[in-house]
């Protein structure tokens, strides 16, 4: 017989049914045992009479939680039964691996009269174990919404001509400023994991395809000990050609963004809100835009928030948070476009108007950066003099040759898959990833 999804099995009683998943739950009394079987799409309780099924209780006194097993039963519609209201009534279970006792405590169990309250294992000590901490159903659903915003934003994307690259993730020189890179040995000589697929994507602008994003590893040497950190994170990454100014791309990101959480409300918004508490708000068109010098202008006069004016040419991390505050006062809205960061705290590729401040900008969900994109400085003598100032020169000698054959005005930006992930479900980085890696996690 054909595998059948729980999901399927319970809709259809009456039906014969083979069904292979994890064991979820078991109770195992003298005349009755009771599993729960728990596959990607559901979970279904499987009822043994073991007076009428004695060949199944050898198998069935042998499992543990978390074992997997194959079985074969009828979907028997049962009103007593919490779960779906049905159950399944086995003829045959096969055992196709038995596990171990579980090693860490996914969620917090209460105390009964028999046995003490257990704990929740931390989430380092869940990452240990990363695999079977990812068995749990909001993990689940937290792959398949990532899957979903990666998805709807790739269908946008090639519906409005773009096409999908994939650029070299080892390189010969620090991709964008020399600092955060990781070193590796390359034959016998060194060379270097992509921090963006920044210089490929422009090089894609000067190769005339027009409109192109790249979904893909991105590695930072970073000694950040955040709940939004990590060293390796997917990147989507987009650049495009033949806009007119930075607003075509801040324009082009809202769409984007806006089509894909359209589609994460209606497909998992129900979901969402059972297994993390929170609401997928579909944004409305356009985003709110400041310029930085206004944001910090406007923190002040709200919450009384200061910064030294030196520090002003950038965003502060506090003022990030606060920005969050602020944009839900003024305009019920959970992004935030901020624009008007200083070139020193700028790349040397963002291109700059006629005060030399930078066309670029980062945009803010729920008080944490999500994106930086720009309009790119295209003009080969402009770039070379700006990645001069910044004594980059040499290292990008390579990439300013795009520029000396023709290239089209462009622009683009990056968004951090990871971060988004944990922004919509309300998590921290480590929770919203397949699998976290920082300075102090390269296992499993
Ligand atoms: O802001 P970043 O560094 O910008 C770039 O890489 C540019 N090349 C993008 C461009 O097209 N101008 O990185 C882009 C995004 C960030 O906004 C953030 O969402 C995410 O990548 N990101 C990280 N996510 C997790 N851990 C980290 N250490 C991250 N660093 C950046
Ligand atoms: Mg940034």
């Amino acid at each position: 017989m054909e595998r059948c999804y729980i999901a399927d099995a319970v809709k259809s009683p009456g039906q014969r049914v083979f069904l292979q998943g994890f064991v979820d739950n078991l109770r195992d009394s003298k005349y009755m045992a009771f599993l729960v079987l728990k596959d990607i799409t559901g979970k279904v309780q499987v009822t043994i009479e073991k007076e009428k099924l004695p060949e199944l209780c050898e198998a069935v006194s042998s499992l543990t939680e978390d074992s997997v097993i194959s079985v074969t039963g009828t979907v028997v519609a049962n009103d007593y039964v919490k779960l779906n209201g049905a159950e399944v009534i086995p003829e045959e279970i096969r055992v196709e691996s038995i596990a171990d006792a579980l090693p860490i405590a996914r969620r917090a169990i209460p105390a009964t009269k028999k046995k003490k309250a257990v704990e929740r294992s931390g989430i380092d000590q869940r990452i240990d174990y990363r695999w079977i901490d990812l068995r749990t159903e909001e993990n689940q659903l937290m792959i398949q919404v990532q899957t979903a915003m990666v998805n709807a934003m790739r269908q946008y994307l090639l519906a409005e001509n773009f096409v999908e690259i994939h650029t070299p993730k080892l390189i010969g020189a620090a991709s964008e400023s020399g600092a955060d890179v990781f070193e590796v040995k390359y034959f016998d000589r060194n060379a270097y994991l992509a921090q963006s697929p920044q210089f490929y994507k422009q090089m894609a602008m000067a190769a005339g395809l027009e409109r192109i994003f790249e979904v893909g590893p991105v590695f930072r040497a970073e000694k950040s000990y955040t709940n939004r950190h990590t060293t390796e994170f997917t990147g989507f990454d987009l650049e495009f050609s033949y806009i007119r100014s930075c607003q075509d791309v801040m324009d082009m990101e809202a769409r984007l963004l806006a089509h894909m959480l359209k589609e994460v409300a209606q497909q998992y918004g129900e979901r969402i809100r059972e297994a993390f508490g929170t609401q997928v708000i579909v944004p409305t068109l356009p985003f709110p835009v400041i310029a930085l010098h206004d944001l910090y202008e406007e923190l002040e006069k709200a919450y009384g928030y200061q910064v030294e004016e030196s520090e002003k040419g950038d965003l502060t991390t506090e003022a990030e948070q606060l920005s969050y505050r602020w944009v839900q006062e003024k305009y019920g809205h959970e992004f935030l476009f901020v624009t008007g960061f200083g070139a020193e705290k700028r790349a040397f590729y963002h291109m700059r108007d006629e005060n030399g401040v930078p066309m670029g900008y980062d945009l803010i969900w729920r008080g944490v950066e999500i994106t930086t994109g720009a309009q790119r400085e295209h003009r080969y003598e402009v770039l070379k003099k700006q990645a001069e100032e910044k004594n980059l020169a040499e290292d990008v000698k390579f990439y300013l040759e795009f520029f000396r054959y023709g290239c089209p005005p462009h622009g683009g930006f990056g968004l951090g898959v990871d971060r988004m992930t944990m922004l919509l479900l309300n998590l921290t980085i480590k929770d919203a990833m397949f699998l976290f890696r920082g300075p102090n996690r390269l296992n499993p």
